[in-house]
């Protein structure tokens, strides 16, 4: 696909729901009683993964249209062990959570990815799992992992990275583990939705500090939730119409929890016009409008405090910074390496090859922004949906486009992206 340079960005966006609520919706949902209704499904590739996983566990699902779901709940500890491997494809946060789910049930459990989630380390979920007592086995620590699911005890865990997966993956099994309550301790706070939805739920999920702790249930009422935008698939709009001049963007219902938009922070101190309004609580979480137009930036510094707020979309903050005025400096973000792709890599390439004076250190980034259009070229999203999506906004403030090699990545998170781009650009 060729991208071709834009004028600017004009008018106004929604974007499909939050793709990690529409996966723990569905996996509660699973473990719930009765029928959980989910509205607002952010339908891709992701989130059908775990619709087709806990259908492989014997749970059904029904489908009304591509943003309603209907999850009849097998009860807390009733999935059924299916006979072939359950396939996770690309979702690292389905195959994470559902350990820590699984670790409660009865049977033995065969988790497998695709090449790309195979390559991602998994000993992460599999210690703490194991010290509540499931029997869990990695490949040299990777997919496929088997676990041999059964009774649990709680602990708690000092999280050695600031991982929201795994703090889910370990309170998930807390729900199932007997005896008090299981704690998570994480270095910085990581997105919530697990514990919201808990919430939500009626579980007693507390944060005390950093201490996260979660209480044992006997069952789980069904849920009903309406689901926001979400901030990451928002995030290549609002920076395209940060770097175009002229542009004036809204984006409407986009979940703003405070745990995902570190963007907006970053981008504001760069000098960035976003304005969030309109301002309410959907499901749990916060939900706002953003109203974006076109800025000139200046470098900054981004560290480790504020990493896991904006993880996502550190290769959308590359970007921007290659554009900026000064030299922008990105670390203590050592996780981009066990992303999809290893994201400090592969951002460094795809932008270097286009024009951008980017350099990969050992957790991030150094970038000397030149505030003037890059040149463009080629890019090769290598399968990694973020990576095609960040080469979409890189070809609009280019100054001769670029040609996107697997563009249809984007369809793990986003499958509309492209539409609704071209809905928006200005030529
Ligand atoms: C996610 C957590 C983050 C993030 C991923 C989704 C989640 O991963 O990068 O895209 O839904 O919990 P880590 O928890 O491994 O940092």
């Amino acid at each position: 696909m060729k991208v071709e340079p834009a004028s600017s960005i004009d008018g106004a966006i929604a974007v499909p729901g939050v793709k990690g609520i529409s996966q723990r919706a569905v996996l509660l949902g699973a473990i719930a009683d009765g029928e959980s209704r989910i509205e607002g499904f952010g339908r891709a590739a992701d989130t059908e993964t775990a619709i087709s996983v806990v259908r492989q566990l014997g749970v059904e699902v029904d489908e009304d249209g591509p943003e309603t779901v209907r999850v009849h709940g097998a009860g807390l500890r009733g999935l059924r062990a299916p006979r072939e491997p359950l396939d996770f494809g690309n979702a690292g946060t389905v195959l994470r959570l559902s350990s820590g789910i699984l670790a409660g049930q009865e049977g033995r459990f065969e988790l497998v990815g695709d090449e790309s989630l195979s390559a991602r380390p998994q000993e992460r979920i599999a210690e703490p799992l194991r010290e509540m007592g499931a029997h869990v086995e990695t490949t040299d620590g990777h997919a496929p992992v088997v676990i041999e699911g059964g009774p649990l005890s709680p602990i708690r865990y000092e999280l050695p990275v600031a991982s929201a997966q795994v703090k889910s993956a370990v309170l998930l099994a807390g729900l199932l583990a007997e005896g008090g309550a299981t704690r998570v301790v994480e270095p910085r706070p990581s997105r919530d939705h697990t514990e919201r939805l808990l919430r939500e739920l009626g579980v007693a999920a507390k944060r005390r500090g950093n201490e996260i702790s979660v209480a044992p249930v006997d069952h789980l009422p069904p849920l009903a939730i309406q689901i926001a935008g979400d901030f990451s698939s928002a995030a290549p709009f609002v920076v395209a119409a940060t770097l175009l001049s002229g542009s004036e963007l809204l984006v409407q219902g986009v979940n703003v929890n405070p745990l995902r938009t570190g963007l907006i922070d970053v981008l504001a101190r760069m000098g960035a016009n976003i304005a969030v309004f309109n301002r309410r609580s959907v499901g749990g979480e916060p939900v706002a409008d953003l109203e974006v137009r076109s800025a000139q930036l200046v470098a900054t510094r981004v560290g480790a405090e504020e990493v896991p707020r904006l993880i996502d979309e550190l290769p959308l903050v590359a970007l921007a910074a290659a554009m900026a005025r000064g030299e922008t400096v990105i670390t203590g973000a050592a996780e981009l390496r066990v992303k999809e792709t290893d994201r400090i890599e592969t951002v460094t390439t795809s932008l270097k090859a286009l024009g951008m004076h980017i350099t990969a250190g050992d957790d991030g980034f150094r970038v000397r922004g030149v505030p003037t259009r890059p040149k463009g070229g080629g890019v090769d999203s290598v399968g990694d949906h973020r990576l095609a999506m960040l080469g979409a906004v890189a070809g609009l403030v280019s100054r001769e486009g670029v040609r996107l090699e697997g563009a249809d990545a984007v369809a793990i998170s986003f499958p509309g992206f492209f539409d609704l781009l071209e809905s928006v650009t200005r030529r």
